[in-house]
C-alpha cells in the first residue's frame, strides 16, 4: 500500500475547547473517501489543519512521506494538495473561463517555465477548456462568475482546485446548497473527475445516501475524534455509528 497522506494523534483546540482529539488515519494513494460527522465535529477544521490553514497543536501530518505540519499554505497546495473552499475562491468579476485560467496560469508558469509565452497561453487555454468539459461548464465559459447559479459556482470551485493540479483533492461539503437533483449529479462528476484526474480524493458530505453512492472508505467523525472508518457496507452496520448517527437521521441536518 502506498500512502498519500499520514494524521498521527493530530490535535487542535480553539480558546481552551479541544476541537481534533488526537486523530489518526491514512489515507491510501488512489482512495476515493468520505468524512462523515453531524455539525460542529471537527470535519472543516480536519481539512483546514491538512492545508495548513490552521496548525496543530500536536501530532504529525505526513504528505507523501514528508512531515507537512509546519508548511505554509502555498506550499502544501505547490506540492499537490488541493481544496474547494465553504468560502470560495472565486473572482466574480471574471469570467468563468479567466477564474480557471488564472490559476492554470498560477500552476503553468511555476512548473513549465521553460515554454515560450505563446505555447503557454495556449496550453491554459487548451487546459481550462478541458477542465470546463469535464465539469460540464462549457458552455458558461463567457458569462462573469457572479452570473452563475449557486450549484455552478460551486462546480467553478472545484474547477480552480483541479486547475492547480492536485495529487491529493479535499472537497468541503461540495454538494451543499444544491437540490436534491443536483446533489445527485455533483456527486456522480466527483467520481469521475476522480477517475480522469487520477486523483486521491476526500470529500466530506452530510447526506449519507451520497456517501455511500460513490465512498469507498468512510471515517466517521464524532466530536473530534474519529468514531469509526471502513468500507460502506462495514460502517453501515458498524454499532458505534449506528447508535451514534444511523438511527437518528435529524442529526445529520446542516
Ligand atoms: N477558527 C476557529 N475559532 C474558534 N473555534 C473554531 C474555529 N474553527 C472551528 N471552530 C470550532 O470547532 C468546532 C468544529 O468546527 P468545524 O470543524 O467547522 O466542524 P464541522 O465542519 O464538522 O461542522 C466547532 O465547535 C467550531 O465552532
Ligand atoms: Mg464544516
Amino acid at each position: 500500500m502506498e500512502e498519500i497522506l499520514e494524521l498521527k494523534e493530530i490535535r487542535k483546540s480553539f480558546e481552551g475547547f479541544l476541537v481534533i482529539k488526537d486523530v489518526s488515519f491514512t489515507v491510501k494513494k488512489g482512495e476515493l473517501s468520505a468524512i462523515i460527522g453531524p455539525n460542529g465535529a471537527g470535519k472543516s477544521t480536519l481539512f483546514n489543519l491538512i492545508t495548513g490553514y490552521y496548525k496543530v497543536d500536536k501530532g504529525l501530518i505526513h504528505y507523501n512521506g514528508t512531515i507537512i505540519n509546519n508548511w505554509e499554505t502555498e506550499e502544501i497546495v505547490r506540492k499537490g494538495v488541493g481544496r474547494s473552499f465553504q468560502v470560495s475562491s472565486i473572482f466574480q468579476e471574471e469570467t468563468v473561463l479567466d477564474n480557471i485560467k488564472m490559476a492554470c496560469l498560477s500552476k503553468m508558469k511555476a512548473t513549465r517555465n521553460f515554454l515560450k509565452k505563446v505555447e503557454l497561453f495556449e496550453k491554459v487555454t487548451e487546459k481550462s477548456l478541458e477542465i470546463l468539459g469535464s465539469l460540464g461548464l462549457d458552455q458558461q465559459a463567457n458569462r462573469y462568475a457572479y452570473e452563475l447559479a449557486h450549484g455552478d459556482q460551486k462546480l467553478l470551485d472545484i474547477g480552480i482546485a483541479l486547475a492547480l493540479e492536485p495529487n491529493l483533492l479535499l472537497l468541503d461539503e461540495p454538494t451543499a446548497g444544491m437540490s436534491p437533483e443536483e446533489r445527485i449529479q455533483t456527486t456522480r462528476l466527483i467520481k469521475k473527475l476522480w477517475e480522469q484526474y487520477d486523483l486521491t480524493l476526500i470529500f466530506i458530505e452530510h447526506d449519507m445516501d451520497l456517501v455511500f453512492e460513490i465512498a469507498e472508505w468512510i471515517r466517521v467523525l464524532h466530536q473530534g475524534s474519529l468514531l469509526a472508518e471502513g468500507k460502506p457496507d462495514e460502517i453501515k452496520k458498524n454499532e458505534d455509528v449506528i447508535s451514534a448517527y444511523l438511527g437518528d437521521d435529524h442529526i445529520w441536518e446542516t
